[in-house]
């Protein structure tokens, strides 16, 4: 069965104004139980510390899928081919980027899609830089939604949607089936997709990566509420709340919660809410798969898993897929 890409919903639309946003956190609010849009992390002080997330010792998944990268990169290249028309789902830091760009024949183009303009230009500043002579088409653009793949001017044999960083792992099972058919859909007949996915391991791992000796990841999740204190004149007081991520073993995902401290009222704008002692808002999955559950899941999505690249602890991986011929489901 083929899911259409319009059952896609929720996940990093665009920035929103205030009004859109305070709409959004008073009806996740109103929610039994509550919960809070994950896409509100990444004001300037969360993407500067998502940034130091992927700098801690206990998170594991950035160093690994770099080093597969490092590892690996001439071989995913030559998997490739020439003349690929790069499209990646986000713009990242870039360095991932940056090895692949560096082993790919003469590519046709590099093509991010990302959301935040001031990203997209970052991304666009280093990578033009460094590869002068590959074509640069950044798109700003929310990637859960349709897009029509801009013409670069070299004629690319295919087109290959890169989507790095245990990103698609952040969507529920339905929602990162319906974002694999629109790859399917988005890379043609001859098309590619080249995806990170974080492994299942000993939960302990996990749980460690998503809960940093340092405090950062507990930082960033608190943030969500301080950017609602400052762009919203919300009056959660920070310090009466706590970050929470725990794996749950039986859906195979890290679950993070905001946690109420104790019973307290919270105001936005007009209006009030309650929070009960030890009441947790929901704010983000990160699934973690088996080489099993993926190949499954893009079956699903009329993909077919063709290469995978691992580290040498194999505990994240860059896995290839292509259309599969026949369609299951
Ligand atoms: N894609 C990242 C992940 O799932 C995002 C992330 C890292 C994250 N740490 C987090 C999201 C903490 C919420 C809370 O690993």
């Amino acid at each position: 069965m083929i899911v259409p890409a319009r059952h896609l919903h929720g996940h990093g639309l665009p920035p929103s104004d205030h009004t859109t946003m305070l709409a959004d956190v008073r009806e996740g609010l109103q929610r039994t139980p509550k919960r809070l849009s994950s896409k509100y992390f990444y004001d300037a002080e969360g993407s500067a510390l998502f940034e130091a997330i992927c700098a801690q010792p206990e998170y594991y998944l950035t160093g690994a899928e770099l080093a597969i990268m490092r590892e690996h990169a001439a071989d995913v290249a030559a998997v490739l081919g020439p003349s690929v028309l790069l499209i990646e789902y986000g713009s990242g830091s870039g360095l991932k980027t940056q090895l692949l760009l560096a082993q790919l024949a003469t590519p046709a183009a590099y093509v991010p899609i990302e959301i935040s303009p001031a990203a997209l230009q970052e991304s666009i500043a280093r990578l033009g830089g460094t590869f002068p002579h590959v074509e640069m088409l950044p798109l700003c653009a929310d990637f859960t939604q349709r897009i029509t793949p801009p013409r670069s001017a070299m004629q690319p044999l295919r087109r290959v949607i890169y989507f790095p960083g245990s990103t698609l792992g952040n969507f529920e099972a339905h929602e990162a089936l319906a974002l694999l058919s629109k790859m399917r859909d988005e890379m043609g007949e001859q098309g590619a997709a080249l995806i990170g996915i974080d492994l299942k391991k000993d939960s302990a791992i996990i749980e460690a990566a998503y809960n940093d000796a340092a405090g950062v990841t507990a930082a960033f999740t608190l943030n969500m509420l301080a950017r609602f204190n400052r762009e919203l004149g919300a009056d959660f007081d920070l310090a009466q709340f706590n970050h929470r991520a725990r794996y749950n073993g039986m859906a195979g995902r890290i679950e993070t919660h905001i946690v109420s401290r104790r019973a307290q009222t919270v105001k936005i704008a007009d209006r009030s809410f309650n929070f009960a002692a030890d009441e947790a808002m929901l704010v983000e999955y990160s699934c973690k798969y088996s080489l099993d559950d993926f190949a499954r899941l893009a079956a699903r999505a009329g993909l077919r898993v063709k290469n995978i690249w691992m580290d040498a602890k194999q505990q994240f991986s860059l896995q290839y897929l292509e259309r599969a011929e026949a369609l299951d489901g």
